[in-house]
């Protein structure tokens, strides 16, 4: 295991009812500014609980968030709070908008030249307003991470920094019972995909993280599926939820190598056609073991025995059959393994990895063994 040093700030209040806590979290003296998306918090009720927790404060609101936010929304909130003096953000909703907040945050304190920086220059965050989220979507993590992701035309970036890890997360199952399926599945595979990403590299002998990893897969193997079935099970969403928060929340990471490339790869698909984070992911990570089976080969085999139970056979045997489970499993949700399913091709290939070039993010994996003509040919598995 490699060193580490692991702090994760968040106070999380989950379960059923739990927004009512909303009131507990929130400092008396700060002017609230309660952000959030198209308007779904709107139709579930969500809305409704929060304004009654938030009674008898100063707060405002600002709408519109999208999903993958872009800059230009975000800095209308910034504005809004410059001219209006908020000084604590609420974000309800999903991944975007707890990115976003997270960006807002930020901007609205950044005293550099531009807050574009932020995200593409890595300028340091020194300051940023306090923040607190309610999650309705589980998937990404930010409820309690340091992580947002920031779009702008075709750019897709992100950034990274303590100051804005939410103070606290309310996280309430009942909340997501509302989510159309296909937002729900992606939530899964998202979260599949942060755990694979920090688990499928090679062995450094960290064995409470590889096992809570595998937990967590096996929980979303187990879980996943039923919202096909039973979609209105609370007990299935609450397990959802946890694994999708323990998923990106730090603590999987530390002390193991890890391979952000489906991650990166993913991000250009997004910004460059718009497919959902979760769905560039399910398209890549298949290709991607696939085509670094020598290099991830030890935990390929780890993977195949302690996830799918795949003893028999020869080893290539083995690590075969885990790639073909892990894409059925995706495909077996209703999200898409190959790039013709999105209906892209071979283009598709040549735009992406000009804009990894673009965005210098070359050599990815966990070796920085992957430039620009490894991951041709990885993508190429993924047509
Ligand atoms: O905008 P509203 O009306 O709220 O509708 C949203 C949105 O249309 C809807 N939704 C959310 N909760 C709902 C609901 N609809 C009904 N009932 C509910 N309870 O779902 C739609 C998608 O929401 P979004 O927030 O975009 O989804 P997700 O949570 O998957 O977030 C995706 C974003 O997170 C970034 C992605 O790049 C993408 O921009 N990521 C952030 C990460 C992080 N901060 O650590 C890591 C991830 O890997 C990812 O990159
Ligand atoms: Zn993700």
């Amino acid at each position: 295991m490699m060193k580490f040093s692991y702090s994760n700030t968040t106070q999380i209040f989950f379960g059923e009812g739990q927004i009512a806590q909303l009131s507990r979290c929130l400092p008396e003296d700060k002017k609230v500014l309660l952000l959030y998306g198209g308007g779904s918090i709107k139709k579930n009720g969500v809305y409704e609980q929060v304004a009654q927790a938030l009674e008898g404060r100063q707060w405002g609101e600002f709408s519109g968030i999208e999903p993958n936010p872009q800059y230009d929304t975000l800095m209308r909130a910034v504005e809004k709070i410059k001219q209006e003096g908020f000084d604590y953000l609420l974000a309800v909703g999903g991944g975007s908008v707890a990115d976003g907040a997270k960006f807002i945050a930020a901007a609205a304190c950044f005293t550099g030249e531009d807050p574009w920086q932020i995200l593409t220059q890595g300028a340091t965050v020194h300051q940023a307003l306090p923040l607190g989220c309610i999650l309705t979507l589980p998937a990404t993590g930010s409820e309690t991470n340091t992580n947002s992701v920031v779009n702008r035309g075709h750019e897709k970036r992100g950034f990274s920094s303590s100051k804005v890890r939410p103070e606290f997360a309310i996280l309430d199952p009942a909340t997501t019972l509302s989510l159309p399926l296909h937002y729900s599945i992606n939530g899964v595979v998202d979260a599949y995909v942060h755990v694979m990403e920090q688990y499928l590299t090679y062995p450094v002998n960290a064995k409470v993280q590889d096992r809570f990893a595998e937990g967590l897969l096996l929980t979303l193997i187990e879980e996943g599926p039923k919202l096909l079935t039973t979609p209105d099970d609370l007990e299935v969403r609450a397990n959802i939820m946890w694994a999708a928060t323990q998923a990106l929340n730090g603590l999987l990471g530390v002390g193991v190598p890890q391979d952000w490339a489906t991650h990166m790869i993913g991000h250009e698909l997004t910004g460059l056609y718009g497919v959902d984070h979760a769905r560039s992911l399910s398209m890549v990570l298949p290709a991607l073991m696939d085509y670094c089976r020598q290099d991830k080969r030890a935990k390929l085999l780890q993977y195949a025995e302690r996830v799918w139970q795949l003893r028999e056979g020869s080893e290539e045997e083995r690590i075969q059959s885990a790639i073909r489970l892990t894409a059925d499993f995706f495909h077996r949700l209703g999200a898409p393994i190959h790039l013709s399913e999105v209906d892209l091709g071979a283009e598709a290939i040549d735009a992406v990895i000009e804009q990894l070039e673009a965005h210098q993010m070359f050599p990815l994996g966990e070796q920085g063994k992957l430039g620009a003509e490894e991951v041709r040919a990885l993508l190429k598995r993924a047509l």
